[in-house]
């Protein structure tokens, strides 16, 4: 038995090429927000409101990543890392978001993508990580239309300007950028809207689908195209016939809303039902359903954990959802399953349960890449919290891929502690301490295991090479 409780899973064989990566994002980990001509970007300005972020922390400094990172590739040098995925800040390419384009904003990206390769490290790039540029924002962000035509622009010019990277993912969570920054406000921009989150969420897959359709007029050999999805199961806390329908609910929210479109080509049945209220998806044009399904090579899945879901009466939402509008659940935490130092569950059943779930309601479901997975603590470098978490999951991963599901691919959240958004720094991810006084880097003891693990692997001498 596990310390969930469950049967262990079963450890199965994985495919030779299985990609062993690790993952990071520009705003957490770069610093250095105004070096060579970068514009501001919404996480820029979040964090100067009071209270956005714990302790009043910001990305100005971050692992200053952009004056470091000769020493962070060493760092996944020594981990024999095959791939790793970063993303490049919209506003370093674009200071206004949209017009002029800044070199040097780009040259640092191609340097970064020159240092992976030489060192036989794949490049998987993701284009938007949730920095929008703020002039953006001004002009309506990601509730307008226009900005899903500037993300096309955007990802066409860092695509042109950028040889070498097999593994391109437009998106990272576009139910974050949406949900979590226009209806519950803890995340940039900080909006409480409900018609305006639900046109952010349609825009961004929008954008998804112009950005692809851009990236494929001029796909060079084996270049492939994905987007990363955050998956969250959600669970009814009982079997009672309310709390299956306020699960259903949550699934709309968190997963539906996104995979339906992306992957099965319908907005989902129950949207009109759960959102009528709120919106009347007036932003959805002719012809959006077309663009934003068109064909993906990959799908990322980051996974961290499930959501509990009960109905609670309508008109008294859940605090903890802190949304701007309410679809009658709250979540609830059931006894049992241990939690992560940042108090998230432990469930690696999850991350089964989406592969498989994934695989049997898409046919067609293009190979899939766990693109983030990762435990939250504090500062320890004897990390065994971490070490349990990252081997229950690599377990449940390669259960599903036992249970026939396509999954080419596993990225650790994260090479480095960094800025958790609005947790601040306080909330460490990373396999590498980061002392943020002096930027020293110490790898912990979850480095060495994943180190370990991957040389074990019969794939681990290989980089992803795109198929
Ligand atoms: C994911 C984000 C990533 C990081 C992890 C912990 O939702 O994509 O940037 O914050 O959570």
């Amino acid at each position: 038995m596990t310390a969930t409780g469950e049967r262990p899973m079963e450890v199965g064989a994985l495919p030779q090429e299985f990609v062993w990566g690790v993952a990071t994002s520009a705003y957490q980990i770069e610093g250095a927000v105004t070096a060579d001509g970068r514009g501001p970007s919404i996480w820029d300005a979040f964090c100067r409101v009071p209270g956005a972020v714990a302790a009043g922390e910001t990305g100005e400094h971050a692992c200053d990543h952009y004056h470091r990172w000769p020493e962070d590739m060493a760092l996944l040098a020594g981990l024999g890392a095959g791939a790793y995925r970063f993303s490049v800040a919209w506003p370093r390419v674009f200071p206004e978001g949209t017009g002029r384009v800044n070199q040097r904003g780009l040259d640092f990206y191609r340097r970064l993508v020159e240092a992976l390769n030489a060192r036989g490290v794949t490049p998987f790039l993701t284009l938007y990580h949730w920095d929008l540029p703020q002039a953006l924002e001004e002009r309506g962000g990601w509730r307008v239309r226009d900005t899903a035509e500037h993300f096309a622009d955007y990802a066409a010019t860092v695509h042109e300007a950028l040889d070498g990277v097999p593994y391109w993912i437009t998106l990272n969570e576009p139910y974050c950028s949406s949900i979590t920054g226009y209806a519950e406000g803890r995340h940039a921009p900080g909006a409480r809207e409900g018609h305006g989150a639900l046109a952010a969420a349609h825009h961004l897959l929008l954008g998804h689908g112009l950005a692809t359709a851009r990236l494929r007029e001029r796909t060079r050999e084996g270049e492939q195209i994905g987007v990363t999805l955050n998956m969250s199961p959600a669970v009814p806390a009982s079997p009672s016939a309310e709390d299956v329908a306020a699960a259903r609910r949550m699934d709309l929210m968190v997963n539906r809303q996104f995979t339906e479109p992306l992957l099965g080509a319908v907005y989902p049945a129950d949207a009109d039902e759960v959102y009528g209220e709120i919106s009347d998806f007036s932003f959805r044009r002719e012809g959006d359903l077309e663009i934003i399904s068109a064909p993906l090579d990959f799908l990322g899945v980051n996974y961290y954990y499930p959501i509990h879901a009960a109905a609670a009466p309508y008109g008294q939402p859940d605090p903890a959802l802190r949304s701007a509008y309410d679809i009658g659940v709250r979540t609830v935490a059931p006894d049992g399953p241990p939690v992560s130092g940042l108090g998230w569950r432990v469930e690696p059943r999850g991350l089964y349960d989406t592969l498989t779930g994934l695989a049997g309601r898409f046919p067609g479901l293009p190979p899939i890449f766990i693109t983030e997975n990762g435990y939250g603590g504090g500062g320890e470098l004897d990390d065994t919290g971490r070490v349990s978490y990252l081997e229950q999951h690599v377990a449940a991963t390669r259960e599903a891929v036992a249970a026939g599901v396509d999954v080419r691919g596993y990225f650790c959240w994260s090479l480095l502690d960094n800025f958790e958004w609005a947790r601040g720094y306080a909330a460490r991810f990373g396999l590498v301490h980061v002392d943020y006084a002096t930027q020293a880097r110490t790898p912990k003891a979850s480095y060495r295991w994943y180190r370990d693990l991957i040389a074990a692997q019969p794939s681990s001498s290989h980089s992803a090479s795109a198929r």
